[in-house]
């Protein structure tokens, strides 16, 4: 008889009272996948979009859907075909915004999207890196062409992409400016922010600096917005797509100086491998902020749908 495990359940798309946590059958990994023992997976705004239909075009009509996008945890069992996993690895599991499934006791991920876990941090740390971690990561080198001495505006700069944007940042030596609430001053300014600004006070766009990337990691202001605060070659690198930046990146691309892009992030072994060597090296730390169990996850999801997150929320398994 297959084994059955605790999960969070949805039978349609909806608010937080579509959510049942319950018993399913443990799956079994495919040849070229493992089987992982989740002890963390971090909640990501995304989660409380699948859940809402918000990414029906990625996830789907099918249901019962277990939610969850990423984990950590120790891989059980692995697939013929693994070459690089063996049982008892301690991993960061990526199933992914199709398949998800990440809030489960137990959940299966392709080897490619399973990675090593840092060793100096824990697993409700580790589970956080392949979206938040990478997003920023993506976003500020590959999007933003960050650089040393860059001039780097972070809004949105103490939530969970926010603040690994940061510690990447200062990586790279850039100049960073942190845009968030004053009550969050004190921990962006610990991760290394040369400048706050509180949001609620000043607004960025009436200051009269310049920045050759503005980063709005909770894509709060628009690129036709931002464009006056940024260097005559300066970009401007959001989290969610919208006209404007799709319309600057696709048709007007080579005819502008000012440029807009959309991240959309791509968790991948390298870009994961660069994670773990700074984490090792202690450049970048991970911010939580609270950790539910997987029976709270309804709170979890409403707590981040707050967007008030100073870091990450993260379920505990
Ligand atoms: N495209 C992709 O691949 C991708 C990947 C990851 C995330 N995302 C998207 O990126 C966004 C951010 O994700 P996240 O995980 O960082 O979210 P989050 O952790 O929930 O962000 C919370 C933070 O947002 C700040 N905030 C709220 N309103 C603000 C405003 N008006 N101006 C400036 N800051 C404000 C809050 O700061 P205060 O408390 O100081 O107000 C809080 O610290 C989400 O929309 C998510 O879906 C996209």
């Amino acid at each position: 008889m297959q084994s059955t495990m605790k999960a969070a359940v949805i039978d349609k798309y909806g608010g937080n009272d579509m959510i049942e946590v319950k018993d399913v059958l443990v799956p079994s990994p495919g040849p070229h996948e493992v089987l992982i023992r989740v002890r963390a997976a971090a909640i990501n705004p995304l989660d409380w979009k699948i859940r809402y239909g918000g990414a029906k075009i990625l996830t789907g009509s099918k249901f019962p859907k277990i939610l969850g996008s990423e984990c950590a945890g120790e891989v059980m069992e692995t697939g013929r075909k693994v070459k690089h996993f063996n049982n008892g690895d301690q991993v960061i599991g990526y199933p992914g915004i199709r398949r998800l499934s990440a809030f489960a006791e137990y959940v299966c991920a392709s080897e490619q999207t399973t990675f090593s876990k840092p060793k100096n941090i824990t697993f409700e740390q580790a589970s956080a890196l392949p979206i938040a971690g990478l997003t920023a990561l993506q976003s500020l080198r590959d999007l933003g062409h960050i650089a040393r001495d860059s001039r780097v505006l972070i809004n949105g700069a103490s939530g969970g992409v926010g603040t690994f944007a940061i510690q990447i940042g200062k990586i790279f030596e850039a100049n960073i400016t942190a845009v968030c609430s004053g009550t969050n001053a004190d921990l962006v300014k610990g991760l290394g922010a040369d400048r706050v600004i509180d949001y609620t006070q000043k607004d960025f766009l009436e200051s009269g600096e310049h920045y050759d990337i503005i980063f709005d990691a909770v894509s709060k202001r628009s690129f036709g917005e931002c464009k006056k605060a940024l260097a005559p070659t300066g970009i401007y690198v959001n989290t969610l797509p919208s006209l404007s930046v799709l319309l600057n990146q696709f048709l007007m691309g080579f005819f502008v100086r000012k440029k807009a892009k959309s991240v959309m992030v791509k968790p991948n072994a390298t870009d994961m491998e660069w994670m773990k060597m700074q984490i090792e090296a202690r450049k970048i730390s991970i911010v939580i902020d609270r950790v539910y169990s997987l029976e709270q996850v309804s709170e979890a999801l409403a707590y981040s749908e707050t967007e008030k997150a100073k870091g990450k929320v993260i379920l505990s398994l």
